[in-house]
């Protein structure tokens, strides 16, 4: 059987620098200096690190800068271990695979006021946003960045900070600040987005429970832990452009079937936050369980690592 190619393309390492609370941020470049793909504010990149792991980080540069990726990686002593591949293995010079960048946030001309709540590392899916958006007039932005006390990527904060356009909260002084009046009232040309740790993130939600869900944007660091639905039946699925059919037991993933079938699909948080295993459906009732997703592109797409079937059979565009 065809494997599905995955693309890469290759970057090599031209900068480290220390930037803060254990976090380095990475400069990848192509190794010969050609432009790298384009990306939108906010989008996101697969590392395929030298020891196989695969592990997505935001772009943290302005889009407009396409001779570089840069990338903010915080020291997980507990993690999985691809940011401490990351901090302990790699230098510069290193040759990293990339995935092509996907992704981004919701830069369309409806949206007039962007407010973003970070805490701490959660800063990163943000600095492209804020960085493209300092260059713009007619789109008007808060970044609120909440801190124990200190500030990760000082230096790269400082003319958004100096701007009046990153307001920073310490909650070694203060306390956490009240989220509902950081967000405001619900308006339609009004997004707001949030990235930090999961408690943070239940309190965004909890304020914007009322908001159009078009309107909000939540960007987590750590996949929920899996769903296990006793009820599930095994289903079929029918790969649209090769006519192959596949089984999927009851319990199993449409990842670990398409895998087991010689299919190779792009993962990486393997819990349906990353967007790396989206794959195109055109038929059945995909019961989607990710985080990522719009209502819209639920319409269109599917995350195979975490999505199940309320069909027999669920036609998948592959
Ligand atoms: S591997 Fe991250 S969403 Fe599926």
């Amino acid at each position: 059987m065809k494997a599905r190619p995955i693309t890469t393309v290759k970057t090599v390492v031209t900068g480290i620098e220390d930037a803060g609370a254990g976090i380095k941020l990475f400069t990848l470049a192509d190794p010969d200096r050609w432009e790298l793909p384009p990306f939108k504010p906010g989008a996101h990149i697969d590392l395929h690190l030298p020891n196989g792991l695969v592990r997505t980080y935001s772009l943290c540069n302005e889009p407009a800068d396409n001779a570089r990726y840069f990338i903010a990686v915080k020291r997980e002593a507990e993690g999985r271990g691809g940011s401490r591949a990351l901090h302990d293995d790699i230098r510069i010079g290193d040759i990293i695979g990339v995935s092509l960048p996907r992704g981004g946030l919701e830069t369309g001309p409806e949206i007039a006021r962007h407010v973003f709540v970070a805490g701490g590392i959660g800063v990163t899916p943000f600095l492209s946003m804020a960085r493209h958006l300092m260059q713009t007039d007619d789109v008007d932005f808060a970044l609120h960045l909440i801190v124990r006390e200190e500030i990760p990527f000082a230096a790269h904060l400082a003319p958004l900070i100096d701007a009046d356009r990153v307001v920073v909260h310490r909650t070694s002084q203060r306390g956490r600040p009240d989220l509902a009046s950081l967000v405001g009232e619900a308006g339609p040309q009004t997004m707001v987005s949030c990235c930090g740790p999961e408690s943070m993130i239940d309190d965004f939600e909890q304020v914007t429970a009322a908001w159009p869900a078009a309107n909000v944007h939540v960007e987590r660091f750590v996949a929920p832990p899996p769903v296990i639905d006793p009820d599930a039946k095994p289903f079929t699925l029918s790969l649209a452009r090769t006519g192959t059919e596949i089984q999927v037991r009851a319990g199993q993933t449409m990842l670990a079937a398409l895998q087991e079938g010689g299919i190779d699909i792009a993962t990486s948080c393997c819990g349906g936050i990353c967007g790396a295993c989206k794959v195109g459906w055109i038929e059945g009732k995909p019961v989607h369980r990710d985080r990522i997703l719009s209502p819209y592109e639920r319409e269109r797409y599917l995350m195979v690592c975490v999505a199940g079937s309320d069909s027999e059979r669920l036609v998948l565009d592959l």
